[in-house]
């Protein structure tokens, strides 16, 4: 059984109620639930975790290794900003796949740079709740090739 850790940042507890013309209507324990059942379908067990706190996605990140293959990761703002994220992926030395509902990089400058790519292993944004899915495929397909 492949193992994935999805992590959200901050504000992804407010998914279907907010923004909903760029984040869309679901929420994120629908979303957690889809990307659970298409693990399922795929041999993966996956676990889902949001926070709004960096110190709290860093334990997690950090704490990943043993008990998971890979990882998922939307750090909402904290994408752009955060270094200590970035060295969090590097450090646990796991396959890690840049996740984002929207596409950062057609929406405001400030959200075009991403601090955590050059961590990852891919990135897939824009797809909506579809990006955690495209992005479990593309890890799992990762982790068994
Ligand atoms: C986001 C994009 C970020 O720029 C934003 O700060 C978020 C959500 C996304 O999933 O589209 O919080 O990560």
């Amino acid at each position: 059984m492949t193992r994935v850790l999805c992590v959200s940042g901050p504000n992804l507890q407010l998914l279907g109620t907010r923004e909903p013309e760029i984040y869309g209507t679901m929420t994120l324990a629908q979303l957690h639930a889809k990307v659970r059942a298409r693990g399922k379908e795929l041999g993966a067990s996956v676990t889902c975790k949001q926070s709004n706190h960096e110190g709290e996605l860093c334990d997690w990140i950090g704490g990943a290794g043993g008990k998971y293959d890979g990882l998922l990761l939307n750090g909402g703002a904290l994408s752009h900003t955060s270094l200590v994220l970035f060295d969090a992926i590097k450090a646990v030395a796991l396959p890690c796949v840049e996740v984002h509902l929207s596409n950062p990089e057609a929406r405001d400058a400030y959200r075009h740079k991403s601090m955590i790519a050059g961590a990852c292993v891919g990135k897939v944004v824009g797809f909506g709740p579809d990006s955690y899915v495209l992005a479990l495929e593309g890890l799992i397909a990762r982790l068994r090739a």
